[in-house]
């Protein structure tokens, strides 16, 4: 079905870019939301027309081959070859190959998920998507623990495990992947320099371990399409968030999608503080102008897509 990009704007209504983030329309309360099948239909078509989520999920086995030059997609001048060991964990079928689930949680990352006894809703979701190795066991009543598919980006690997200085932190990573048994891990390698070793520390660590994950590495073009389509409905996004990206995959695989966890605001709406991330020391000034990020406007889009049923925001408790 040919449809048209500019009917598009027209289904996801202007998203105003001043508006305040904390007022009462921000606050998505529970019992007025509807799911509204049609548009999120009309979006998932739509999207299908700049990617197909099934398909650039992950680069597959014999699309490439060790020795494989590969430009990064933020510093194009430079570029990486494919290891043996990538190769070797490269998957050899779209690892979301025919799966379709009822409904989805997506957890992003926000301090907004403390207290508020999330996690059993969260868990109750047919497929249950992470970002970046957030840990779930010790706040597992707010965020839930059931884990179908979680991202890394390799920065998280500096961040949360030390570089895998030591044998204490390997043996961390080698936990928290262990408790994934069956998950999607994905892995976008390509798209900056910097994280190229840490990259390669994580597949050895994987090869060498009994680890039950199964791998995926985003295709270039994810990143592109995905801007595409967002650019193509107004909202202009210097980079997708982990979260959006996500998003916009989910409504390839899922009905009805449910985001927990996103609120890009030091504040909540009755003026108390939020944490940046629920489970470390992380500040907002990452989320300054100098950040590659536009998370408040990515909010405003989700919750302009919230207010018209194509997902539904949790930004309260779940009690
Ligand atoms: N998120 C949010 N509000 C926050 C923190 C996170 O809405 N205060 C959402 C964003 O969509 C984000 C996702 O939760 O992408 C996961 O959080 P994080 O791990 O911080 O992801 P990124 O910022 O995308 O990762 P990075 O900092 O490595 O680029």
């Amino acid at each position: 079905v040919q449809l048209d990009p500019t009917a598009v704007t027209g289904m996801i209504k202007h998203v105003a870019p001043h508006r305040p983030c904390c007022s009462n329309s921000s606050k998505h309360s529970s019992n007025r939301w509807t799911f509204n099948k049609t548009l999120s239909s009309f979006i998932r078509k739509n999207i299908l027309r700049f990617l197909d989520p099934e398909r650039d999920i992950s680069i597959l086995k014999g699309m490439l081959k060790p020795g494989d030059i590969i430009h990064y997609l933020f510093d194009r001048h430079s570029t990486t070859n494919i290891s043996e060991n990538l190769y070797r964990l490269l998957p050899t079928a779209s690892p979301m190959k025919n799966q379709h689930h009822r409904k989805c949680a997506i957890v992003g990352n926000s301090g907004i998920l403390l207290n508020s006894s999330c996690g059993p809703e969260i868990d109750s979701h047919d497929f249950v998507i992470r970002c970046n190795l957030a840990p779930v066991e010790e706040y597992s009543q707010d965020v839930g623990w059931r884990t179908n598919l979680v991202t890394m980006n390799p920065s998280v690997v500096q961040r949360a495990f030390q570089d895998l200085v030591t044998e204490e932190w390997k043996e961390r990573f080698l936990q928290r992947l262990r408790n994934l048994s069956g998950s999607v891990l994905w892995i976008p390698a390509f798209m900056a320099k910097r994280g190229e070793d840490r990259v390669e520390w994580v597949l050895r660590l994987i090869l060498l371990h009994t680890v039950d994950v199964r791998m995926a590495f985003p295709s270039l073009r994810l990143l592109h399409a995905v801007r595409g389509y967002w650019l193509t409905n107004n909202v202009h996004i210097k980079r997708p968030t982990t979260g959006l990206l996500m998003y916009t995959m989910a409504t390839r695989f899922c009905e009805e999608i449910h985001l927990y966890g996103f609120w890009p605001f030091p504040l909540d709406p009755k003026g108390k503080t939020v944490k940046y991330h629920y489970y470390d020391t992380l500040k907002y000034e990452y989320t300054s102008s100098s950040s590659p990020h536009t998370m408040p406007l990515e909010f405003r889009t989700l919750s302009s897509l919230h207010r018209q049923g194509a997902l539904r925001l949790h930004t309260g408790t779940c009690d």
